[in-house]
Parts: C-alpha cells; sequence; structure tokens
C-alpha cells in the first residue's frame, strides 16, 4: 500500500484556509466528493479533476441524511487509512475528512428541495435520498468553492440532479460527468459488487448486456416502449428482482418515447439476492 501523504482537514475553516491559499495563487480547484471505501471508479474521479484542475481537494463523509432509516448507515464500510493512501496514490492534494457534527451542527434546519431530474427512478425506491445527497453537495460547494466537481455517470441521476441544483441556485462551478469503469464482462464497478455470490457475479453483467441490446434495438428504429419492455423481460428472467429499466431523456430524466425527442438514456436498478445494483448507458442516436 502506497505511504499515505494527503493531508487530511477536518474541519470547514482548514479546507477555506488551504482553498484560498492555492487560489490566491492562482491554482483551480477540482472537488470529488466521496463517501469512502474508495475504489477504481473513485480514483478515475480524481484522475479526472486533475486534469481539469491544478489542486484536487476529495471529500470522505457518509452522509447520514442520505440513507433512508430502514437503509443500515452503520454498516456503510469506513476505511479511512487505505482511502487516504488511494488519495495520495490518485494525486488528490487534500482530503476533507468531516465529522458529522461539523456538517450538521446542533439545530441544523435546512434542506435542498427538488423536482425535475429528481423524480422517479431512484426516488421511487429512496423518497429522501437525493435531498440528502443535495443538500450535503450543496455545502460541499459552498465550503470548497471549487471550480469542477466530479460525479460518476454511474449514478447518472445523481450527476443530473446535482448538476440541476448547481444551475439553479447560481453556484459558480461545473460539475463534470465522469464515464463508469466497468470489469471485464461489462459490470459496472461498485462497492457493492464484493456482496455477491458467485452465482450473482456471474448473473451480474445481464444488466449491461440487457441495455446494451435495448440501445442498439431503438438505434435501430425499435421503438423505445418495445426495448425496453424486452430488456426488462432479460434481467428479471435472468433472476433479478427489478426495480425499474426505463428511458428518460438525457438531462432532464423526463420519460421519452422517441430520439426524435431528444438524447436517450437507459437506466436500471435491481436487485440480486441482497444486494442492489445500478447502470445506466447512452443510446447513440
Ligand atoms: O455518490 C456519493 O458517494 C454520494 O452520494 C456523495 C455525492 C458523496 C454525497 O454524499
Amino acid at each position: 500500500m502506497p505511504r499515505t501523504t494527503v493531508r487530511p482537514v477536518h474541519t470547514v475553516q482548514e479546507l477555506r484556509q488551504q482553498v484560498s491559499a492555492w487560489r490566491a495563487a492562482g491554482e483551480r480547484i477540482a472537488l470529488v466528493p466521496t463517501m469512502g471505501a474508495l475504489h477504481a471508479g473513485h480514483m478515475a474521479l480524481m484522475t479526472a479533476g486533475r486534469q481539469h484542475a491544478d489542486r484536487v481537494v476529495l471529500t470522505i463523509f457518509v452522509n447520514p441524511t442520505q440513507f433512508a432509516p430502514t437503509e443500515d448507515l452503520s454498516r456503510y464500510p469506513r476505511t479511512l487509512e487505505a482511502d487516504l493512501a488511494k488519495a495520495s496514490a490518485a494525486g488528490a492534494d487534500l482530503a476533507f475528512v468531516p465529522d458529522v457534527a461539523e456538517m450538521y451542527p446542533e439545530g441544523f434546519a435546512t434542506t435542498v428541495s427538488l423536482t425535475g431530474p429528481a423524480l422517479g427512478l431512484e426516488t421511487d425506491f429512496r423518497p429522501t435520498h437525493f435531498s440528502g445527497v443535495a443538500t450535503v453537495v450543496a455545502k460541499l460547494f459552498i465550503q470548497a468553492a471549487p471550480d469542477v466537481a466530479m460525479f460518476g455517470e454511474k449514478d447518472y441521476q445523481q450527476l443530473q440532479v446535482v448538476t440541476r441544483m448547481a444551475r439553479d441556485l447560481d453556484l459558480p462551478l461545473n460539475v463534470i460527468g465522469v464515464p463508469t469503469l466497468r470489469e471485464a464482462d461489462g459490470l459496472a464497478l461498485s462497492s457493492r459488487n464484493v456482496y455477491l455470490s458467485a452465482d450473482e457475479r456471474a448473473a451480474a453483467p445481464v444488466l449491461y448486456r440487457a441495455l446494451n441490446d435495448a440501445a442498439a434495438a431503438i438505434t435501430t428504429g425499435t421503438p423505445i416502449a418495445h426495448a425496453v419492455e424486452a430488456a426488462r423481460v432479460t434481467v428479471s428472467g435472468a433472476g433479478f428482482d427489478l426495480q425499474y429499466l426505463e428511458a428518460r431523456h438525457a438531462q432532464t430524466l423526463a420519460p421519452i418515447q422517441s430520439l426524435a425527442e431528444g438524447p436517450v438514456r437507459l437506466l436500471v436498478a435491481a436487485r440480486i439476492g441482497t444486494t442492489r445494483l445500478i447502470d445506466n448507458i447512452a443510446v447513440p442516436s
């Protein structure tokens, strides 16, 4: 494991001091918000951040407000030392690692309320999730004042929610989506993949294959509704408990019926065993 060199800071004040010093020296800042348990997908976010800025600020905060009471916040993996070593290897300059009291001080009473791309999909299954995400991300944007912020396309709805929020609240930064990293068989990288049994792992690439087959069918003229229905049948037939598999407008995430209406994104969420997987792809037009 590489030696830990990235500097962790725990308070907003320390974060602002460092960022101000970089800014005074004319440097651009990239923010990479995470909840830790870093894997290659997070490393790709830091690498992309480095391409857009002089300094990369990683944040590690397991945000309680985006977990429902039924989702076990206490079981979320916390691997700070390993994360800091990985952040160093990926070239991060600073790690902001606040505790809950720093982010949500006594009496905290403000949340970001969302419509638009937050409607449906994940929200149908995790109704309070994006409000928690948007609130903590808005705080991180204000605290770190970055020029750019990097988000994985793997959480595509999150990317659109955060992009819309930054635009709507006039937050002066660019939100940049970073393409999903995949295993050789197409399975999107996720910290949850480790929970898959051997049989579940073997079945998991069906999600990506079904999305690709649907995208190819739509591109060659199959009506979206038919292609999506065929993909749902494939995913359910492979032993998944399908939560949604939908075609949406790639930016607004509004339902979409044809390629003529705009860029199309296909998004899926499904459970296999006890593990919930999500994935998405663009439909070439
Ligand atoms: O994608 C995540 O890890 C989290 O939702 C984020 C953006 C760090 C907010 O807590």
